[in-house]
């Protein structure tokens, strides 16, 4: 008798994951989610909502009480901070140096802000001088940038931008959802006023939780706007004096209540991302920060210098690439899609395509948490080179893996 596959059991494939994201998770971080579940006010799970706060301080290298996830993807941290800072016709200046620059001011133009963008080619980063001649003529309430856009591979330089924003008293927030835990991210010291992320990259898990961090007088901004929803609203509970958040699932004022010694009724904590984001930050802590870095530079590095030893075309100012991802052009002889198709169904192995400007002209090859590692770097140059080599594509046969594997060193 033929089986229903709907009441199979699941069986995903075993893939190496080497694009921009998402990536395989740490064991560990499985065995995590796997964990029993318990109810939301349990002094058990408050406690390891507490941990949480203290894990995630470490990882964003900051002071800042309000440290906490928002139970979403990464855009859901994005829209939690941007709806809870900015109200309509609040100015904020976003620099955009790829796809996820333009998601800031898609976000940004729902909420009825008033958006100026600093316009910037693919593959370049946005230098702090346009930013303060922007600040200068713009006046506005907030920056908001990408740190690492993985739609060209780029990594902003924001500690420039932090001192700018510190000068004439702009709100400064940054999505750090690609580039945390691979690239340095220091909140405090660099003076970011908020800062979001996701799992699904360099921290090794899952997406579906986004870690974010608010300094003290990104919180008074918000906190302006409290509004407590009836029904768990009390005496005690008072408006603020601006208009409230636009959105309740991402309240932050209420969010913040959620998680700190009030502990206000507003949504179901999502236990199981719960439990992968505290192991996620337990593996990069106990690693130790810089090691963890260093880990991703030197298999970013690894992977540049083997896709070049193949004779392949790296993309962007590579002065300012990622850690973590890389992009390279896809050689004239070869069909882009194909190639990846190849290297999936006959190594299992998954690299990224690109969208936007870059579509059909580069691929995106990531070497992320987990992944960044010596194995996994040889595995997909060697794949790879295969893959070309059949097609007739002309590549310098056994480079590659000679080239990366002298970057590991003996
Ligand atoms: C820089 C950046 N921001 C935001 C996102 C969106 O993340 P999510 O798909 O988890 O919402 C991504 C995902 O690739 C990203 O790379």
């Amino acid at each position: 008798m033929e089986t229903n596959p709907l009441f199979e059991t699941l069986n995903p494939p075993q893939r190496i994951l080497m694009g921009p994201g998402p990536i395989n998770a740490y064991p560990r971080v499985h065995q995590a989610i796997s964990s029993a579940l318990i109810g939301q006010y349990d002094p058990v799970m408050t406690g390891y909502m507490n941990q949480v706060q203290t894990l995630y301080r470490g990882v964003f290298e900051t002071q800042n009480q309000q440290t906490f996830l928002i139970d979403g993807t990464a855009r859901s941290g994005i829209e939690a901070v941007l709806v809870s800072v900015l109200q309509p016709g609040d100015k904020v200046l976003i620099p955009v140096i790829g796809r996820f620059g333009h998601l800031l001011c898609e976000i940004a133009q729902r909420i009825g802000a008033v958006i100026r963008t600093i316009d910037i080619e693919w593959g370049e980063v946005c230098p702090p001088e346009k930013v303060e001649a922007a600040i200068r003529e713009f006046q506005p309430k907030m920056l908001a940038t990408v740190q690492g856009d993985t739609s060209t591979t780029m990594n902003q330089p924001l500690a420039e931008f932090g001192e700018i924003c510190q000068r004439y008293g702009v709100l400064f927030y940054c999505d750090a959802t690609a580039s945390i835990a691979g690239n340095d991210l220091k909140v405090d010291e660099w003076h970011l006023d908020a800062v979001s992320a996701g799992l699904q990259k360099c921290l090794g898990g899952p997406s579906g939780s986004a870690p974010v961090t608010l300094s003290e007088r990104c919180v008074e901004v918000i906190n302006r706007r409290k509004h407590v929803e009836a029904g768990i609203r009390t005496d005690q509970h008072q408006d603020g004096e601006d208009a409230p958040i636009l959105s309740n699932y991402f309240d932050l004022a209420m969010i913040m209540d959620y998680w700190g010694p009030e502990r206000l009724n507003h949504h179901t904590e999502a236990t199981s991302m719960l439990y992968a984001a505290r192991e996620c930050a337990r593996i990069y802590l106990e690693e130790g920060g810089d090691r963890v870095i260093a880990r991703h530079k030197q298999a970013g590095q690894a992977m540049a210098t083997g896709l070049s030893a193949m004779g392949l075309k790296l993309f962007g100012n590579q002065q300012y690439k990622m850690n973590n991802v890389v992009g390279v052009y896809i050689p004239q002889q070869a069909d882009g899609d194909k190639v990846r198709q190849e290297l999936l169904n006959r190594f299992g192995i998954e690299i990224g395509t690109s969208f936007g400007p870059l579509h059909g002209k580069i691929w995106r090859i990531g070497t992320m948490g987990y992944n960044a590692r010596q194995e996994c770097v040889l595995m997909t140059l060697a794949a790879l080179e295969a893959v070309l080599l059949k097609a007739g594509v002309p590549v310098a046969p056994g480079q590659a893996v000679a080239a990366a594997m002298d970057i590991f060193g003996a």
